[in-house]
This record gives structure tokens, C-alpha cells and sequence, in this order.
């Protein structure tokens, strides 16, 4: 039965009228019209509908929204500050790390809740990290070099902290 759920999502308190059984992916992309989420297999299998659950990465497609309650949500539209990309996000770009771009999103969600607990890793502990996000493309090796490009990124603004 669908009732008001407020759900904190990039730092903005955010009501819906939804069953609190339904899965945070659909609030997200039909309640908010929040699209970098995306709907791969529904399964829990692809990555594509990943999210930040208080910093942790979680697939939007199998969390219900009685999960999320308390919870702070954050979308590929919460990354960055404003008009500034995300050195994630940047680094993507400058190593032309998409073909489709349908797998981005979960892609690059997944390595911001790694990144922020590896932020020096090795390039197998990057490839450890997206063993459960699927490109059908065939570009991880770019999205590799992207995450690598990142946390060197990251490195050299922790030098200058
Ligand atoms: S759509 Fe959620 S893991 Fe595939
Ligand atoms: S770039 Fe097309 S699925 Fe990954």
C-alpha cells in the first residue's frame, strides 16, 4: 500500500508515495527522476542500479525502501559539487572509459565506496573491486586506468591538505 517515505537522498530530505516494500531503484528513477541509477537485471547480478547506502555501495534494484529509512542515499547526481565534476567522473572522460555508458553508474559508484576505503589500491584490487558490476562493452581496462587515474587524483589533494 503506498504511503509517504522520506528518504534522504544527496543530502536532501525527499518524501514519496510508495509501498515500502518496493525497490529503491524505482523511487529513484520514477519518483524523483533520478536517472543514473539504471535498471539492469532487476537481480542483483549487473551493478548498473548501484547507490551510495551511508557510504556503502548497494544495489537500488533489490533494497526496499523500508531499508533506506534513516539512511543517507547518494546518486551519480550527488557526486561532484555543482557544475564540478567528480575526479571520478573526470577521470572517466580523460580516459574515454564508456562505449554505451549504460554500465557507468554502477561502475562508478562501486569505485567511490572502494576508493574512499582503498585510496592508494593496487590495479588488482581494482579489478577485485568491479568483479560484480558488468560492462557488455569490453572497456574495463579504460574504466581500470579511469579508477587508477582517480585515486592518483586523490593522492595528490591528500599532499596538499
Ligand atoms: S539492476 Fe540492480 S544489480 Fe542489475
Ligand atoms: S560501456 Fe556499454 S555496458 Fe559498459
Amino acid at each position: 500500500m503506498a504511503q509517504s517515505i522520506t528518504l534522504n537522498v544527496n543530502g536532501k530530505e525527499r518524501t514519496v508515495q510508495a509501498d515500502e516494500q518496493s525497490m529503491l531503484l524505482y523511487a529513484l528513477r520514477d519518483n524523483l527522476g533520478l536517472h543514473g541509477p539504471k535498471f539492469g537485471c532487476g537481480l542483483s547480478e549487473c551493478g548498473a542500479c548501484t547507490v551510495l547506502m551511508d557510504g556503502k555501495a548497494v544495489h537500488s534494484c533489490v533494497t526496499p525502501l523500508s531499508a533506506v529509512r534513516g539512511r543517507k542515499i547518494v546518486t551519480l547526481e550527488g557526486l561532484g559539487g555543482g557544475s564540478e565534476l567528480h575526479p571520478l567522473q573526470q577521470a572517466f572522460i580523460d580516459e574515454q572509459a564508456a562505449q554505451c555508458g549504460y554500465c557507468l553508474n554502477g561502475v562508478i559508484m562501486t569505485a567511490k565506496a572502494f576508493l574512499d576505503t582503498h585510496p592508494h589500491p593496487t590495479r588488482d584490487q581494482i579489478k577485485q573491486a568491479l568483479d560484480g558490476t558488468l560492462c557488455r562493452c569490453g572497456t574495463h581496462m579504460r574504466m581500470v586506468r579511469a579508477i587508477e587515474r582517480a585515486s592518483r587524483h586523490e593522492s595528490t589533494q591528500e599532499g596538499q591538505a
